[in-house]
């Protein structure tokens, strides 16, 4: 069995395959303790979480809230608003004075790319795990979404993987390709040129793809993204009718994929314009069980950086 070495967890690309099936069947035996009537282990017990979101969130921060506190650590969550950063203080600064208090874990979600490595520098003594940096990577969803195609294939091994739409502005994407290419799943891209970063093809070992239906042709996977518009800075489609005709996924795009494909996206969804309601609410959705795998792939994450060995 692999050993976790790692103090933190800021992106799959500083992962190794044995690491990411460690987390990944780590999260598996995670799951039992979230079935349970009494949803809580003392594993982390006397462990400080600061949850540190400089961006919204939903699902992420919620999670990882559930989580430490299955886990019985104490979380403390930080938002923009309620914190000093309104007043101008900076990441350095509030990383010291947060460091002051002695956190062991601090999860943090910031618009900068690779603001965690910086955080991590800053922070000798305590962990970081990204819960989302820019447009570089979110693995938390890297590893969910790996854990849900494992969970309905029995395997990432040489499911082909379509991942479509703003493909540019994606840290989803990036932390999927990471770690899908790394499992041994094969990655197509597709999405609108004014969303595909040049040179895509550098993103990984990926193939993009010209149009959507290229993409998710025979895909046992079609995982569809969230159009960043606070990203973009400028209006990369025309109107949302527009992308949903030659980007969305709906029932009849749909059948260009394998029967039994499964349909993904990391939420929020955009209905209408990234996928049909019939889409996100089919039988072919495994939207709400991405969402259900994210306590447990986060609760690996927080045990395995503690160490993995605490009772
Ligand atoms: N998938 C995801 O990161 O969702 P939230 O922005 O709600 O955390």
């Amino acid at each position: 069995m692999a050993e976790f070495k790692h103090k933190d967890i800021i992106a799959l690309r500083d992962l190794n395959k044995e690491e990411i099936e460690l987390l990944l069947s780590t999260a598996e035996s995670m799951r039992e303790i979230n079935s349970r009537d009494i949803k809580k282990v003392p594993t982390l017990r006397g462990k400080t979480i600061i949850n540190l979101f400089y961006e919204a969130s939903t699902r992420t921060r919620t999670s990882f809230e559930i989580a430490g506190k299955r886990l019985s650590a104490d979380t403390v969550n930080i938002t923009p608003s309620s914190s000093s950063a309104t007043k101008g203080e900076t990441l350095a600064d509030t990383a010291l004075n947060l460091l002051a208090m002695k956190p062991d874990i601090i999860v943090m979600r910031h618009a900068v790319s690779g603001s965690h490595y910086f955080l991590s520098s800053k922070m000798p003594g305590c962990s970081i795990i990204n819960a989302g940096d820019g447009t570089h990577e979110h693995p938390s969803q890297g590893l969910l979404d790996m854990l849900t195609m494992k969970d309905r294939f029995g395997r990432l091994d040489g499911l082909k993987v379509a991942i479509v739409g703003d493909i540019t502005h994606s840290r989803v994407a990036r932390s999927n390709i990471q770690g899908l290419t790394k499992m041994g799943s094969q990655v197509f891209l597709a999405g609108p040129p004014t969303m595909m970063p040049p040179g895509a093809e550098r993103l990984g070992n990926v193939t993009v793809c010209a149009s959507m239906k290229e993409a998710i042709q025979d895909a046992d996977v079609v995982m569809m993204l969230r159009i960043q518009q606070e990203r973009q800075g400028k209006t990369l489609m025309p109107n949302a009718r527009e992308y949903s005709r030659y980007f969305g996924l709906n029932p009849e795009n749909l059948k260009l994929a394998k029967p039994d494909a499964m349909v993904m996206h990391p939420g929020p969804i955009n209905r209408g314009v990234e996928m049909s309601s019939y889409v996100v609410d089919g039988g072919q959705s495994h939207i709400l069980k991405q969402v259900e795998n994210g306590v447990a792939v986060r609760m690996a994450m927080l045990y395995h950086v503690c160490g993995g060995e605490l009772e």
